[in-house]
Order: C-alpha cells, then sequence, then structure tokens
C-alpha cells in the first residue's frame, strides 16, 4: 500500500493540479515534437572518481538522434493515447506529457529494431507503450517513496494526493495494454503485461526487503534485474522481434537489454547518494531515509568492521533526526566512499555494461549497433 506524502502540505485528494502544471521547467512549455532537429550533443559531467570507459562522452540526446522520426512519432501516439474528455484527468495527462525525461527505453527500442532490420510502423507503437509502463511505474514509484521532485516538477502525488496518483498509474497501464491491442500479434501485449507483472514483483520484492540488512549482493540484483531491467529487456526483445530478427537474436537483445538495466539502476542508487538533485531533475536520498539496502550499502555491511556497520545502519534510520539531509547523506557517502563501496559498486555497474555490449556481437556492423554500444556507455557516464 502506498504511503502518506511526506510533506504536510502535499496537495489534498479531489484537489485540482494546481502550481505543478506551469511550474517554470528548463525548456519550458509542451516539447513535444520531442527531438528536434537541430538537437546537438551536450557533454556530459563526469561520474567524480571513478574511470571513464567510453572515449567520447555522450548524453542522452546523442543517442536519440538515430530515430528521431519514429521517436517523435511514438511521442505523438502517446499523446493521443492519453486524449481524455474529463478535464481533470486532461490536465494530468497534459503534464506527464509536458515533463518528459530520457526516453531511454523507446529509443533502445527502435534503436534495436534498426540494428536488427529496420524500424516498421508496429515499433513507434511499441515505444509509446514502453514509455507509458515506464510513467506509470515512476507515478507509483514516487508515491511509495513519497518524493517530491521528479523531471525537474512537483511529482503527481505531491499536487493531487496519493489516490489521485495511484489511480493514474493504473490509468497509464491500462492505456499501454489498449495500444498494444492496436498490433495485429499478440506477442507485444503478451511480453509488455510479463514485463509488467515482473516489475510489480522487483517494486514487492523491495518494499518487503526494506531495512533487512542480511539482503546479499545476488538478492539485490534480482531485486533490480525484476524492478528496471525487465522493461529494458521487454525493450530490447521487442525491437528485434518486430524487425523480424530469428529467436536467437531477439534473445541476445534480451540479454543486452537485461545487463544494460541492471547496469543502469546500480548506477541510479549510487546517483541517489552522490548526485545534486538540480541536476537529476529528482529527489534523491531517498534509498537511504527507506532503509532500502542498495548494492554500496550491501558491499559496506558484508565488508567493514561491526563498529562501522552499526555507524552506517544508525546514520540510516535517521531520516527525521533533526540532521540535516545533506549531512547526513554527506556522511553516508563517506562511509561508503572510505570503505571502497561506492567503487565497488561502479566497478560492478561497468562489468555489466561490458556484459551488455559483449551481447551486441551477434548483429551486423551498422550506426544503430553503435548507438547501442554507446548507449550502455551512457548508463555509467550519467548525470541524469
Ligand atoms: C528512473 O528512470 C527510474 C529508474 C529505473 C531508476 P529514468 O532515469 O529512465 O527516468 P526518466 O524517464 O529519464 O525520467
Ligand atoms: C524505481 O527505482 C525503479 C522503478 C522500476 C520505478 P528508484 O526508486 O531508484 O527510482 P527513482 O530513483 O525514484 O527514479
Ligand atoms: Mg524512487
Ligand atoms: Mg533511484
Amino acid at each position: 500500500m502506498a504511503k502518506p506524502s511526506r510533506s504536510p502540505d502535499a496537495a489534498k485528494p479531489g484537489n485540482r493540479v494546481a502550481q505543478g502544471l506551469d511550474h517554470a521547467t528548463p525548456g519550458g512549455a509542451s516539447r513535444t515534437p520531442y527531438i528536434r532537429p537541430e538537437a546537438r550533443p551536450r557533454r556530459a559531467g563526469t561520474a567524480s572518481g571513478f574511470r571513464r570507459d567510453v572515449a567520447v562522452m555522450t548524453d542522452h540526446l546523442t543517442l536519440h538522434r538515430l530515430v528521431a522520426d519514429p521517436l517523435n512519432e511514438s511521442v505523438r501516439l502517446f499523446d493521443a493515447e492519453l486524449e481524455s474528455r474529463e478535464p481533470f484527468v486532461r490536465e494530468l495527462c497534459a503534464r506527464i506529457s509536458r515533463y518528459r525525461g530520457k526516453m531511454l527505453r523507446p529509443t533502445l527500442l527502435l534503436l534495436t529494431a534498426r540494428a536488427c532490420g529496420g524500424v516498421r510502423r508496429e515499433h513507434a507503437v511499441l515505444a509509446a507503450v514502453v514509455e507509458m509502463v515506464h510513467i506509470a511505474t515512476l507515478v507509483h514509484d514516487d508515491v511509495l517513496d513519497a518524493a517530491d521532485t521528479r523531471r525537474d516538477a512537483p511529482t503527481i502525488h505531491r499536487m493531487t494526493g496519493n489516490e489521485a496518483a495511484v489511480l493514474l498509474g493504473d490509468y497509464l497501464i491500462s492505456h499501454a495494454y489498449h495500444l498494444c491491442s492496436s498490433l495485429e500479434s499478440p506477442r507485444a501485449a503478451r511480453r509488455i503485461a510479463a514485463a509488467t507483472n515482473r516489475v510489480c514483483e522487483g517494486e514487492l520484492m523491495q518494499v518487503h526487503r526494506r531495512g533487512d540488512w542480511s539482503l546479499d549482493e545476488g538478492a539485490y540484483i534480482a531485486i533490480i534485474r525484476a524492478k528496471t531491467a525487465e522493461l529494458t529487456r521487454a525493450a530490447c526483445e521487442l525491437g528485434a522481434a518486430f524487425a523480424g530478427a530469428d529467436e536467437a537474436i531477439v534473445r541476445a537483445m534480451g540479454d543486452y537489454g537485461d545487463d544494460l538495466g541492471v547496469a543502469f539502476q546500480i548506477v541510479d542508487d549510487l546517483l541517489d547518494l552522490t548526485a545534486e538533485e538540480a541536476e537529476m531533475g529528482k529527489t534523491l536520498g531517498r534509498d537511504a531515509d527507506l532503509e532500502k539496502p542498495t548494492l554500496a550499502a550491501i558491499r559496506f555491511m558484508a565488508t567493514a568492521t561491526e563498529a562501522r556497520r552499526r555507524e552506517l545502519m544508525a546514520l540510516m534510520g535517521e531520516a527525521d533526526s533533526g540532521t540535516t539531509e545533506r549531512d547526513r547523506r554527506g556522511r553516508i557517502r563517506g562511509l561508503l566512499e572510505s570503505a571502497g563501496a561506492l567503487g565497488y559498486a561502479h566497478e560492478t555497474a561497468r562489468r555489466y555494461v561490458a556484459s551488455a555490449a559483449g551481447h551486441l556481437a551477434c548483429l551486423p556492423e551498422s550506426a544503430a549497433r553503435e548507438a547501442l554500444r554507446t548507449a550502455a556507455g551512457f548508463v555509467l557516464e550519467r548525470r541524469r
């Protein structure tokens, strides 16, 4: 069950979507069409202290360029699918459409399609579907984590209360299936259903193991493989399958998406401790507040002395103790860093990224295959 919003001034259920709809964000008004032809790569920052693996730094805008047209078409389909006659629902959906994220899952789906034989009409539909499922999980996840900010704007539940946020997540999922059902083949609907089930299982496993410091690395990887990597796996499989690829290639692309997804979440968990909210555009530090065992902390618990372990556990449980959030996060980061646990987690992510890139070997050389390799590198380097 969803926990109540953390801030007492969160909007009450039934309130209209208030200030958040016009919340100023870099990029301003509606961002559709999403990819502007003049979009040029920005140079991303380096994750401080960690080794760089890709010679040329990249960011998500660079990844979009090869598939800009179908990605824009997926945005159009996404917005059209969420048309509603109900003003309150329309306002919520308009807000979802205004604050786009990195579009990683649709981009992976389209790049995989291009690398495996070509982008077809169905791919734009599927790209919209995976992004819709992803956003539904974010809307729900922000309720679970009582997070205040997402994509540089107040979270849905902060504006409307938990009830509307939970229902909006359900609404997005049901629209995702509706959109899927417009395809002739039932394969996509089956795969998306299986992925959505697995993502929910992952979030349930995580909720169940909160504060459980007996959780080992294998169990952590199993959780993030379900809650995060299952959707990137499904996106890559669907990209390949609907491009007409052999089943062996579909499986290899799924394995690429799985490794990339695991690395993505390991890095996300690191950024939750080390990044700046202004850069990430979302609330950080909630993993420690909620005592979620993430890889660096698990490593620390497995290797540190009893006294140091106690220190970390005390800091993790201190969310409302009066210590400033920044101090507490800094002290947790310092502890993990000094024990080499942050570096260990980053190195683990790097190994998953290398393994992801290895799965691309079965594809013929192409610009899209290179972009998939770059996408794996981006996961390690990202600051957003
Ligand atoms: C955030 O995903 C949720 C995680 C799986 C960690 P993204 O970082 O891809 O979110 P958006 O779509 O860019 O906002
Ligand atoms: C959530 O993980 C991943 C999902 C599958 C939704 P997080 O809780 O780490 O995601 P963020 O950091 O809030 O984006
Ligand atoms: Mg979260
Ligand atoms: Mg996170």
